[in-house]
């Protein structure tokens, strides 16, 4: 599950190619026997170089999630007007092509949409790399459809059109979540070391640490409890220990419920299939909006291996980089446990206030064993 985003990159890179080898393909055939048009023609100019920008940037975007290239933003001065050149540049050999039908300039227009296509993704950091996927999970839908055109395949043009569509809208959608704008995440260079140095953590606070024991002791006697599941809960494959804590409590009349954050995790929906995968009935999974009010009246919060979609620096600290992003108001309990290995931060490089707060203890260790740990303890 949590290498899924690479995979999904890795096969946008495949669609992008195919329509870049379609087009050239076409272009040949149909060069041979002189039938080319300015509608083809402009079909292949379309299908090739949004092919190729899908291809390359895919690629990238591949090699940053999973680690081959550094996922820092690459960034440097006069970027932009290089990518704004390029891309006139290559409308212009586009125009060329459409007019005269020369390969010289299909060839060269191809080329520079490659190019471009690792320049628009090397400036955009790890923690935008979701929104990115998703973006061109769009491009490559346009691809496959200005393909279909080409092939005259109405299947490929419709699938590509809906796959096209609906890559905007999860894309504008995640953007909202994190309550930035598509302009801002392609431009931004956010998870850069810059950001990573906008946190604030409060002179001369500590934080308080707790044993599962501790903890399982408290949610036993809680009326109330909300677990917050998040990208640790996934890498450690917690979620059925997850399931037999609920079992437990919901056994000893505790009324527990799941609050899912719409960014938690690495994919739109990520919390929602794990626990899903678990059998955790749907009508204890509650969206933030719906739970937000609940957390001043809750006893226990458990949050297990989330991080940023729980800090209050989004609503606080201006400086954050993630301030402005809503977040789950787990702040506002009266307990809460925090299950993570470490003090590091999550994704977006920020530290978490919440940590530091009097309501707050840590339960160090991989969510997985914690949570087995506190089923023993409550068994
Ligand atoms: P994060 O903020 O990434 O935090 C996850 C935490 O899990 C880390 O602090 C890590 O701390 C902990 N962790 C990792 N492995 C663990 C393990 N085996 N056991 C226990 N804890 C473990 O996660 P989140 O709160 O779910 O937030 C998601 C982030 O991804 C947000 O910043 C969001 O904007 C971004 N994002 C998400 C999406 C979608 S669609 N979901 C799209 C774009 C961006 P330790 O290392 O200390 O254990």
């Amino acid at each position: 599950m949590t290498a899924m985003p690479q995979l999904v990159a890795a096969l946008h890179s495949f669609v992008g190619l195919a329509a870049v080898l379609v087009a050239f393909g076409t272009f040949r055939n149909h060069a041979a026997i002189g039938h080319l048009d300015s509608l083809l023609m402009a079909e292949l100019a379309i299908g090739s170089f949004i092919g190729a920008i899908t291809f390359t940037g895919s690629v990238i975007a591949f090699g940053k999630l999973q680690g081959v290239i550094g996922s820092a933003p690459l960034q440097f001065a006069g970027q932009h007007w290089l990518n704004l050149v390029l891309a006139l540049a290559m409308l212009a050999l586009g125009v060329h092509f459409f007019l005269t039908g020369g390969l010289l300039s299909f060839g060269l227009m191809t080329l520079l949409a490659f190019l471009l296509g690792v320049l628009l993704i090397v400036p955009i950091g790890g923690a935008d790399m979701p929104v990115v996927v998703s973006m061109l999970n769009s491009y490559s839908g346009w691809a496959a459809s200005a393909t279909g055109f080409t092939l005259g395949n109405e299947l490929l043009i419709i699938t590509g059109a809906l796959v096209g569509a609906s890559g905007a809208i999860l894309s504008y959608i995640m953007c909202r979540a994190m309550n930035r704008s598509i302009i801002n995440v392609i431009f931004g260079g956010f998870g850069s070391d810059e950001s990573a140095e906008a946190q604030q953590v409060p002179e001369g606070m500590t934080v308080k640490s707790a044993a599962p024991e501790d903890a399982a002791f408290m949610l036993e006697n809680a009326g109330r409890v909300i677990v917050v599941p998040g990208y640790g809960m996934a890498v450690a494959q917690a979620q059925h220990a997850v399931a037999e804590l609920y079992s437990l409590l919901d056994a000893a009349g505790v009324e527990m419920k799941f609050a899912i954050h719409p960014v938690a995790g690495r994919m739109p929906g990520h919390m929602n299939v794990l626990l899903a995968e678990a059998d955790i009935p749907y009508d204890v999974v509650f969206e933030m909006e719906g739970i937000n009010p609940e957390f001043p009246t809750t006893d226990v919060v458990l949050v297990i291996g989330a991080n940023d979609v729980t800090n209050p620096a989004a609503r606080t600290d201006k400086a954050s980089p993630i301030y402005g992003m809503p977040i789950l108001d787990v702040d506002r309990a009266h307990q809460v446990f925090f299950v993570k290995r470490s003090l590091k931060p999550g994704y977006a490089g920020v530290d978490n206030l919440l940590f530091y707060q009097d309501n707050c203890s840590l339960v160090f260790g991989d969510a997985k064993k914690v949570c087995e740990q506190l089923v023993q303890a409550l068994s």
